[in-house]
């Protein structure tokens, strides 16, 4: 196995891409490993810092993890199917189900922070929270709100401190 360091904004469209069509992993470790899938997010840039921007709604276990540890990794797959299991981890949660084993996904020390990345995926974002805001429902459209809530997400900016291929 290689590591091969890449631009935290290198891979913007893939990212892109395949948040807004199967969605990918969310992992992070408190006393329990666990992760989830997002649909929402991406990479940005704050205050100096490239940023990966998620959004968890407070009824997800991985909200208490999150809260607990401040920091989280995000997998990607680009050209691995693992279709099974973004279906299995964003439906089942991890309050129920230990979601590494059921799904065969095998956690890797990360190389920053103390939660894993999925071994199985190729691209890996290292994240420290700097900065969450929670949503509030008088700064909100009315017809987003209506569509979407009311179990409103929590935004986190995860500072990205490493960003790679693994092959
Ligand atoms: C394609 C897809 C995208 C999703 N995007 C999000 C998201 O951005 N934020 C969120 O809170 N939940 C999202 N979910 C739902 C969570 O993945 C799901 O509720 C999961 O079971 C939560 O797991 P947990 O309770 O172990 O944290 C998504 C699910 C799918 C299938």
């Amino acid at each position: 196995m290689t590591i091969k360091e890449v631009p935290y904004d290198m891979y913007l469209k893939e990212v892109n891409q395949k948040l807004t069509s199967r969605g990918i992993f969310l992992t992070t470790k408190e006393n329990k490993l666990n992760t989830m899938i997002i649909g929402w997010g991406g990479i940005t840039y704050f205050w100096g810092k490239p940023i990966f921007l998620v959004a968890v709604r407070k009824s997800r276990f991985t909200y208490n993890q999150i809260e607990k540890s401040g920091e989280f990794t995000v997998s990607i797959p680009l050209n691995e199917d693992l279709n099974k299991a973004i279906a299995f981890c964003g439906t089942k949660s991890g309050r129920d189900f230990d979601k590494f084993k059921e799904c065969n996904l095998t956690p890797i020390p990360a190389q920053k922070i103390e939660t894993p990345i999925i071994g199985e995926c190729s691209l890996h974002y290292e994240c420290k929270v700097v900065y969450k805001q929670d949503m509030i429902k008088e700064n909100l459209d009315a017809g987003i709100d209506k569509r979407w809530y009311p179990d409103y997400h929590t935004f986190y900016f995860g500072e990205i401190v490493a960003s790679y291929i693994k092959e």
